[in-house]
């Protein structure tokens, strides 16, 4: 009998500029390119085993055997890497997050980016950093954003062939802290995938769309001259502009909490006080707190004091997406 395994590990990202709203559904080509950290100290670890005899591929998250809609989505995601490599064979995938599951943290990109290196590298391909990153985008369009390293751009592209993220600065290049502050959802909010398709029905996607290019522009500048009031002003514009797309859809989606515009307001206050700190929100009520390095202890203690906020997680600039040695999840 033969079996193939790999195991690889990734972390989530917190989109600077937003992809919202795809060309084409299937591929994921998105209708506007996005930037994004990776959320090193987050972790998705991903052990698939093809093996003969399998009647069907399986996925355990965290432990629990899923069914539905998300086996079927990763079922889907491996028939695209059978057909690359020619193997039929059937997949076990075993996966855990380090970071709380209800939390509501995106972990499509994480989960993707690690499936797409561990179940290629099964199979024995060994793809380029810019084919894993297409790869991935197939499973979840964010998640092609988690392989590369540090500060990353998705470059929207002609078609799949030119659609794939890179990094435009390493981890190390910039201190930066997102502090995720967690906000208790009353309901399950619409998914992403669900989200994209919506997108193009609300009046304020267009004009979102024409400016996409200068806020890239001008969020890529900050990074690289680590300027934190600059990528203040462009990642809280580009935030407030896609949910304002998606409050103003059909059916609107309305992803906010009453405390996530607590938390907006405050982080707002705080630095017209003086702190150099910005906020971000992707599809969810959670609330990302940015800050430099040295002022996380002190926004991370006077986040905790703001009613609403259940819990707070920490992450620096992360690595790529990366092989590791064995699984340690069987
Ligand atoms: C709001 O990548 O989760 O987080 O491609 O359908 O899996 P699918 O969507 P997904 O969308 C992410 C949307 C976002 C913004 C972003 O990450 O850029």
């Amino acid at each position: 009998m033969s079996t193939y395994s790999s195991t690889a590990i990734s972390h989530p990202n917190i989109a600077f500029i937003k992809y919202w709203g795809n060309r084409d559904n299937v591929l994921r080509l998105p209708e506007n390119g996005s930037i994004s950290m990776n959320l090193g100290g987050l972790i998705t670890q991903t052990c698939v085993t093809f093996e003969d005899g399998l009647p069907e591929d399986t996925l355990t998250l965290n432990g629990v055997s899923s069914t539905g809609k998300s086996l079927s989505r990763l079922a889907g995601f491996l028939d695209q890497v059978r057909r690359m490599t020619g193997k039929k064979m059937y997949a076990r995938v075993t996966t855990e997050n380090n970071f709380p599951t209800g939390a509501g943290i995106a972990s499509s990109a994480s989960a993707y980016a690690a499936l797409a290196l561990a179940a290629s590298r099964a199979l024995g391909l060994d793809l380029e950093e810019r084919d894993l990153s297409r790869l991935a985008r197939l499973g979840s369009g964010s998640a092609c954003r988690s392989v590369p390293g540090g500060f990353v751009e998705w470059q929207k592209g002609q078609s799949d062939a030119d659609s794939y993220a890179f990094t435009i600065a390493p981890p190390q290049h910039w201190a930066l802290i997102d502090l995720v502050a967690v906000v208790q959802s009353e309901r399950k909010p619409v998914g992403s995938s669900e989200g994209h398709k919506l997108a193009s029905s609300s009046p304020l996607q267009k004009a979102r769309l024409a400016g996409t290019g200068r806020r890239l522009d001008a969020c890529r500048s900050a990074i690289l001259n680590r300027d934190f009031e600059a990528l203040s002003r462009v990642i809280e514009l580009d935030s407030n502009l896609m949910h304002a797309v998606m409050m103003t859809s059909t059916p609107p989606l309305f992803y906010w909490q009453p405390a996530s515009l607590a938390i907006m307001k405050q982080v707002q206050y705080w630095r017209h006080q003086g702190m150099a700190v910005c906020y971000t929100l992707d599809a969810g009520p959670n609330v990302h707190v940015l800050c430099p390095q040295e002022a996380a202890e002190k926004i991370r203690l006077r986040l905790a004091d703001i009613p609403g906020v259940s819990q707070i997680l920490q992450a620096a600039p992360g690595g790529p997406a990366h092989l590791a040695d064995g699984c340690t999840l069987d």
